[in-house]
């Protein structure tokens, strides 16, 4: 066509459909991102603004009808959607077809070590959201685990900030591909769920930008989150949603965010009764200029930011600020152009694709703990015994949140256990009805079943309401009978295998101990019984690995892989049963460790078995020395060997030390991970590439410093396995 043709063309386009001609701006999907912002912005009343900023009912804010501007609806939660509830109470609406999946806890995910799952967790959930007309899913959670005491944990991924940044970033990259946007929480510092609104946390710059901030600048610097959402407690006597430094100078200026910042719920109004803010409309003040863009519960912001604008102590442009962040939000979902899922387009709800991804997420997040031969079962193990107050919780199975499943739709172990095995060689007798169960009516009855068994399978663990938001516990120990069940059990002789689940790491070292063999599960969502009896029978070869450092007692923890040297380091310990009376004080030696416990933890950091074994070579260095601004990487090599008689997967680990450094280095840091899967007998050199910004450390000039001096590199298969090799840092 020539450029004549095409000019009549366009002008006869424009008259006969002037529509097409004046279509406004922020309606065009063509034109940019940040001039459609301003378009619909500038044709925005005050009112119009601050509706967008504020919960119009429970997980929704208002769309400006006028201008064709849709509404935001959000939900929880990090490991599938909650079941529908009404416009503005938390009673379910008994919709028929509203509950999807549920997926494994979070820490599950994290066991994995498999960003390529997380990729899958997150695009399977965002499709799920996108049936249930979702456009913000409330999660994934990265707060970095200090201590499993904290309920919250199920949905974090871990105690390493390497870890769960790699690990969170696929999770979002896939969810936002289906027009769903992720909401990463809780920013920042929600590590304890005790206190949780009044808590003020007092971290040094270093722990801060070394510990808990990585795995958020991850997910807004890579993951391109489009929002965020603020956490319950203080920072430095500032409630995390109106701290200025927390949302505005490290989230927008050093970072860069350009999404939605979410109170979490009432973290506005919560500032009341901690005596910030007399009533909500100061609390609106505090929370509006620190830059929080929605009031989430929907108490400060409805009736209190027009108010500020009008009073002059709020500027419009503060408003505008916030107003282009949700427009932002809404324009990359594409809610102008497609405000809601067309039937035609949505995903099946608990579409098969989805419960086989739920099935493979529980399976790689396993953890094999111990084996001592007995698994796997094969296929013909003879009479199995399932028992243990997991082993038919259809409801516990899914982890907290738990209240938003439809339980009728998990299947449990005893029931996948049954159609794997059949009916008659698998007799049940739960011993204990439920996690707490401190009866013991069924413990005897259990004994008597384990008489007749070839094997018995305990299912161990916590049910789902002692995990998550608001739910921490003193004792990591398990709730009930169920030592008791174990330790009865154990004595019949029989073959016994101990499965737990849970939304955290228990201290379940003495359960293990008269166990023949223990699965690690974490609550493993609607296809946790498939999982487990893929694993257990050995269609499945366990993979995982642990996000967290397992300790032997409760009281052990604060306790992970990345801790600084003592400046007496224990080298060795004395048990407590071991002391003599009347001992010497310094006869156990004056360096720190536990009497009661000891030095090391139940099972370190990175640690999982596997049905098959793997040989590690020494690591090999491509130089020994290397200088910090070497633009050529260190390579790091090593070869991993699959010494037994089948396949199975194995994650190559990569653990840095800087032996002396200005400030002290942790005796241990994940660098990087990778997991591989090797045929039996094959052998696989790994190559790993060490940066010298993996090198850095928060200096205490308070910029990231690469300091010269003698570095150690581990490639191992945990953070307690291997011999290191050494290589010199030059400047
Ligand atoms: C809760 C939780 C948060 C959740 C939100 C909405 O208090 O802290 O994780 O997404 O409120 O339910």
């Amino acid at each position: 066509m020539n450029i004549r043709s095409l000019i009549l063309t366009v002008a006869l386009t424009a008259t006969a459909y002037p529509a097409l001609a004046e279509k406004p701006t922020y309606q065009n999907e063509d034109a940019q991102l940040e001039q459609r912002v301003e378009d619909a912005l500038k044709r925005m009343t005050l009112e119009e603004k601050v509706a967008l900023c504020h919960a119009q009912s429970k997980f929704s804010s208002a769309g400006v009808p006028r201008l064709g501007i849709p509404e935001l609806w959000m939900s929880d939660g990090p490991h599938g959607v909650r079941m529908e509830i009404n416009w503005n109470d938390w009673g379910h609406s008994n919709w028929t077809n509203d509950s999807v999946t549920a997926f494994p806890a979070l820490t599950a995910l994290a066991a994995t070590w498999n960003p390529e799952m997380s990729a899958l967790y997150g695009k399977s959930l965002g499709e799920e959201a996108r049936y249930r007309e979702k456009d913000v899913m409330l999660g994934p959670g990265v707060n970095i685990y200090r201590t499993p005491i904290n309920g919250r944990n199920f949905e974090y991924m871990g105690e390493d900030p390497f870890l769960a940044g790699e690990m969170v970033v696929p999770y979002i990259q896939e969810m936002q591909k289906n027009g769903v946007a992720a909401c990463v929480k809780h920013y920042a510092l929600n590590n304890q769920e005790k206190w949780r609104g009044t808590v003020d946390v007092e971290v040094s710059d270093r722990a801060l930008y070394e510990i808990y901030l990585p795995a958020f600048k991850k997910a807004v610097e890579d993951g391109k989150v489009w929002s965020i959402m603020g956490s319950y407690n203080r920072y430095q006597g500032q409630h995390a949603c109106h701290n200025k430094r927390l949302l505005q100078d490290i989230l927008r200026d050093e970072w860069g965010f350009d999404g939605v910042i979410v109170s979490d719920w009432g973290s506005i109004s919560d500032m009341i009764p901690a005596g910030v803010a007399a009533d909500r409309k100061e609390a609106t003040l505090l929370a509006a200029a620190a830059g929080v863009d929605i009031d989430m519960e929907g108490l400060c912001y409805p009736a209190h930011l027009e108010e500020w604008v009008k009073e002059g102590k709020i500027s419009e442009e503060t408003i505008d600020g916030m107003v282009r962040n949700v427009l932002r939000l809404k324009f990359r979902l594409g809610l102008f152009e497609n405000p809601y899922t067309e039937i035609e387009n949505r995903p099946v709800m608990y579409a098969p694709e989805h419960l086989e991804t739920a099935r493979r997420l529980a399976e790689e997040g396993t953890v094999l703990l111990k084996n001592d031969g007995i698994l796997p079962l094969g296929k013909k193990p003879g009479k199995i015994l399932v028992t243990g107050p997991l082993a038919d919780a259809p409801h516990d199975q899914c982890g907290t949140w738990a209240p938003d499943r439809e339980k009728s739709r998990s299947v449990t172990p005893l029931a996948a256990l049954r159609r794997m095995y059949g009916r008659e060689a698998v007799i049940y007798s739960p011993g204990v009805r439920y996690s707490r169960d401190n009866s013991g009516d069924g413990i005897s009855a259990a004994v008597e079943a384990a008489r007749d068994a070839d094997v018995v399978l305990c299912f161990l663990g916590e049910e789902a309401v002692l995990s998550g938001e608001a739910h921490c516990l003193a004792s990591l120990d398990l709730k009930g009978r169920q030592r008791e069940l174990v330790e009865r059990l154990h004595a019949v002789g029989k073959p016994t295998v101990a499965v737990f689940m849970a939304g955290r790491p228990l201290t379940v070292g003495r359960e293990i101990e008269l166990s023949d063999a223990a699965l690690y599960s974490f609550h493993g969502g609607t296809m946790a019984g498939p999982a487990l009896a893929n694993i257990l029978s050995g269609d499945v070869n366990p993979s995982g690995k642990l996000p967290v450092t397992m300790a032997r007692l409760t009281g052990q923890y604060p306790m992970y892989h990345a801790h600084k040297n003592t400046g007496r380091p224990p080298f060795w310990s004395v048990d407590i049963d071991d002391i003599p009376v009347e001992a010497e004080q310094t006869s156990t030696g004056c360096t720190s460790y536990h009497l009661d416990a000891g030095v090391e933890p139940l099972y370190p950091f990175g640690y999982g078995l596997s049905y098959t074994e793997f040989e590690f070579g020494t690591p090999t260095l491509s130089a020994q020395t290397v200088s910090k601004s070497s633009a050529v990487p260190l390579k790091v090599s090593c070869t991993v060997k699959n010494t037994g008689n089948r396949r199975g997967e194995e994650t190559v680990q990569l653990y840095i030390r800087d032996k002396v450094a200005s400030l002290a280095r942790p005796v241990k840091e994940l660098r990087d991970f990778v997991k591989i899967s090797l045929e039996p007998g094959e052998a696989r050199q790994i190559e790993m590439e060490l940066s010298p910004d993996r090198l850095a450390f928060h200096g205490l000039d308070g910029s990231e410093i690469i300091e010269p001096g003698e570095f150690e590199v581990w490639m191992a298969p945990d953070s307690s396995s291997g011999e290191p090799v050494t290589f010199t840092l030059t400047d």
